[in-house]
């Protein structure tokens, strides 16, 4: 059978990288086919080739047996191939509705935007992802998993045969990946070809039918599923065996640091009434302290208000080392050696104008300065430690961040924080997006951070990975406490049953 897809020794330089080299392998028509590597492997750059949206590379493409050379996204799409990017890409101001028929959309007879029919339309199509948002709402202000429903729906849209998702799911929760995952089925009965990029082995293994692994820009080989164990990927993937470890062994808990009592923060514009209700937790120093619960449970909010990114309305009290703290502004948090690592590093994170050393020395500008003047080679020396540390892969500090793949950037703004020597840090889904390898290494430094005298207050969207860290676990329903879980007591299990309780 012709295959649906054929890459032919595809090579692609950046300047001082190259990203991709002589890669060659097929797809085959109606297959899941999963693309593995570590960060910067290189699978983005393969995806936004086949996609159009990166046109300058060596080697050849063939689609359905024709060589093709897209000259951009629109040729791409009107070959039948569609892409989900990484990184969220949607117009912050304009409705899901018009986001989904941006640049194609529905007119009336008369040639007027028929409103009407897109919001339908996008309505039926995101139910039929059982997304049930109203399409009327900016997208801006919809969680991240939302928007990435948004995006599906806009591939979907395109009425797709080749559809490429590159980390549809690490924003998502595991309810929402189920569902994807059944979407997914529904498409692949509809002979639909899918390309997915993942760095979640479990996912891999439940949906591909094939798997590519790449490294260092270089094809390591394709293989069956059936015929491999994650292990097995895994090792193809990084080059090694990657070492399983306790992170409990002797960490001791310490001074108390944060002691939140009877926290409620209001939602005016909800039927709830509130983010949070009620929310008493206390977190000393040495501790991780694990919240899970589902998307729109109020786990980023609980994050955002200690951190003062949400307006300071909220009642109830928050003592840092026994003193009353309201911060407003992030910055005032920051002063207060308190940091945060964001789920959504686009929006909230990076500044895509600023190079590697200065995203990462942002928030400690005064340790840069000579003369009132950031000084580059005192930057260097900053940024050095926390680029070692947290393993970010880049060519130099002076590169520019867009440059860097997801994952990296990610590092860079772990590194960030990792500078402000906080005293409590709050890592919102901070490993979404990273690869095992430096996943492990990311543990072992927030381990390493905890027994120095750091407290962590840790959300994931992967439960093993709270159960990996946690020394307790909160469960969070709809903005309440359901659940205080210790280490010993925390499964899988009991954590959704609470995560459910309403
Ligand atoms: N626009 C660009 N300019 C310069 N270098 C780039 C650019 N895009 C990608 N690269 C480099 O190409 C390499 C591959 O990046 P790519 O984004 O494809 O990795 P990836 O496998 O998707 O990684 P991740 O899992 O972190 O998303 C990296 O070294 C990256 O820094
Ligand atoms: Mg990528």
């Amino acid at each position: 059978m012709t295959p649906i897809v054929a890459f032919d020794s595809v090579t692609k330089r950046f300047p001082g990288v190259v990203a991709l080299a002589d890669v060659s392998f097929d797809l085959a028509p109606g297959e899941c086919h999963a693309i593995c590597g570590e960060n910067g492997a290189g699978k983005s750059t393969l995806m936004k080739i086949l996609s159009g949206v990166i046109t300058d590379y060596e080697g050849e493409i063939r689609v359905r047996g024709t060589p093709v050379r897209f000259t951009g996204t629109r040729d791409a799409e009107r070959a039948g191939i569609a892409i989900i990017h990484q990184e969220l890409n949607l117009v912050e101001q304009l409705s899901a509705a018009a986001n989904i028929f941006l640049g194609r959309e529905r007119r009336t007879p008369l040639g007027l935007l028929d409103d009407s029919a897109m919001i339908r339309e996008a309505g039926e199509l995101l139910a039929g992802l059982e997304c049930p948002i109203d399409p009327r709402v900016a997208a801006g202000t919809l969680r991240v998993g939302d928007q990435q429903l948004v995006e599906i729906a806009k591939a979907l849209s395109l009425r797709t045969d080749i559809l490429i998702m590159d980390e549809p799911t690490s924003a998502l929760t595991e309810a929402e990946v189920a569902r994807l995952e059944r979407v997914i089925a529904r498409l692949r009965a509809q002979g639909t070809s899918i390309l997915s990029i993942s760095h979640k082995m479990d996912e891999v293994f439940r949906l591909a039918d094939r798997i590519t692994v790449l490294r260092d820009g270089r094809h390591v080989r394709s293989v069956e599923r059936a015929a491999t164990t994650p292990r097995e990927v895994t090792g193809w993937m990084v080059g090694r065996e990657i070492a399983d470890h306790d992170f409990h062994g002797s960490r001791q808990r310490g001074a108390r640091l944060l002691e939140i009592r009877d926290l409620t923060v209001p939602w005016p514009e909800h039927p709830r009434g509130y983010r949070l209700r009620d929310v008493s937790l206390d977190l000393h120093a040495g501790e991780i302290l694990g919240v899970a619960g589902l998307m729109g449970a109020g786990r980023t909010e609980l994050l955002e208000t200690i951190f003062g990114v949400l307006p300071p309305s909220w009642t109830g009290s928050i003592r840092l080392e026994g003193r009353p703290v309201r911060f407003s502004h992030p910055r005032e948090a920051c002063a207060a050696r308190i940091a945060m690592v964001t789920e959504d590093r686009k929006r909230l994170g990076l500044f895509p104008d600023l190079d590697v050393a200065a995203n990462i020395s942002l928030c400690s500008l005064a340790a840069t300065l000579r003369g009132g003047l950031v000084n580059r080679s005192r930057e260097e020396d900053l940024v050095a430690g926390p680029i070692r540390s947290t393993g970010v892969k880049t060519p130099g500090p002076h590169a520019a961040i867009t440059g860097l793949s997801g994952g990296n950037q990610q590092k860079c703004i772990i590194s960030r924080w990792l500078l402000t020597q906080p005293r409590v840090l709050l890592l919102d889904d901070p490993t979404r997006g990273i690869d095992v390898g430096a996943k492990a290494d990311l543990y072992h430094l927030i381990d390493r951070l905890c027994r120095e005298g750091l407290g962590v207050i840790l959300t994931s969207s992967e439960l093993p990975e709270l159960l990996t860290l946690a020394d307790r676990i909160i469960v969070l329903a709809e903005g309440r406490l359901t659940a205080e879980l210790s280490r010993a007591e925390a499964t899988e299990q009991r954590i959704m049953e609470a995560a459910t309780a309403s």
